[in-house]
């Protein structure tokens, strides 16, 4: 892809080559997002940081990697203080914010509303996550996770285990590994497994995939195990959550029966899915993939600007 100018609205959009340009980016971004040295690569562009959803890490990451590297940002945070909230549509949203800043960073519950917004904005526009379809920046830092923490990707058993129907970051997360030689082992409840288009473009691919409800069973297996939330807010029946909510939990006591060797990740925020003992195993990476957020956030707000560090 040509990334200058580009806007980043899905997994899809991404071959293999696109991902390791990411992924070499961001490593050399590792000074900066380590806070070893503040940049100037940004300076003199303005971030319109959109996030009518909550977030903590998305927004604070992308907001970082932008100041860190010599940048501004300015915010509308819940879209009960936008003009959304008075009927506007993204697409003139997009149009508005154009004339203010030269990149948007949007994050809504409607499925497609980042592609919306570019419509309208003739800045790039970066998906942070649109409803239950795909948060593909999420899985660039997941990548780079892996890579940085296992030294390769190809041939590795990855396990996606939780709410894999209204995951978003599982759903981009497919999507990137299948340009890779690796297997998937779909953990999940019958009623929340992974969308039937992504199981088909697996299966186009002739990507190995294996779907389970035993989480014990592809702990065996897994090189990297991919903890999510059951993602409360999109059940319409709370008594539906209630079922789910316990139905995989990692502990201490688990990992060290099944599998002590492999990679546990967790896009966070964690609720219930895996307890605090497990924490200080040195295979437990979601406090690690935070900060590689930040280092692959400045890779792409760097390749979308065509500037090198
Ligand atoms: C994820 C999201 O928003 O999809 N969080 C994040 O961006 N790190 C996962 C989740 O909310 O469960």
């Amino acid at each position: 892809m040509e990334f200058k100018g580009a806007d980043i609205l899905n997994a899809k959009q991404f071959n293999r080559g696109d991902i390791e340009a990411v992924l070499k980016m961001a490593a050399k971004m590792v000074p900066f997002s380590s806070k070893k040295k503040w940049g100037d690569l940004m300076k003199g562009k303005l971030m319109a940081s959109l996030f009518y959803e909550p977030s903590t890490r998305t927004r604070l990451s992308f907001e970082t990697a932008m100041h860190r590297l010599g940048g501004s940002v300015m915010s509308v945070v819940g879209a009960q203080f936008s003009s959304l909230s008075k009927g506007e549509t993204l697409f003139d949203t997009g149009k508005v914010i154009e004339s203010y800043a030269d990149v948007a960073v949007i994050r809504h519950s409607d499925d497609g509303a980042a592609e919306n917004l570019a419509r309208g904005a003739g800045i790039p526009v970066i998906n942070a996550g649109d409803g239950i379809n795909e948060h593909p920046t999420q899985s660039l830092l997941d990548l780079f996770t892996i890579q940085k923490e296992i030294g390769k990707i190809d041939g590795l058993t990855v396990a996606m285990v939780g709410d894999l129907k209204y995951g978003r970051t599982v759903h981009s997360l497919s999507s990137m590994l299948s340009h890779f030689d690796v297997e998937l082992i779909f953990v999940s409840p019958a009623e929340l497994k992974m969308p039937e288009p992504i199981c088909r473009m697996l299966k186009e691919k002739n990507l190995a995939y294996k779907e389970t409800e035993d989480m014990g069973e592809a702990m065996k297996w897994a090189d990297v195990l991919y903890m999510t939330r059951i993602q409360q807010e999109r059940f319409t029946n709370q008594k539906d959550y209630e079922k789910h909510r316990n139905k995989y939990v990692l502990s201490r006591e688990l990992v060290e029966a099944k599998n002590t060797k492999q990679l546990i990740m967790h896009p966070l925020p964690r609720i219930w899915e895996i307890k605090p003992d497990v924490d200080d195993l040195t295979g437990a990476a979601y406090f690690r993939q935070v900060s590689n957020g930040v280092a692959v956030r400045m890779a792409l707000l760097a390749l979308l600007f065509g500037k090198t560090p």
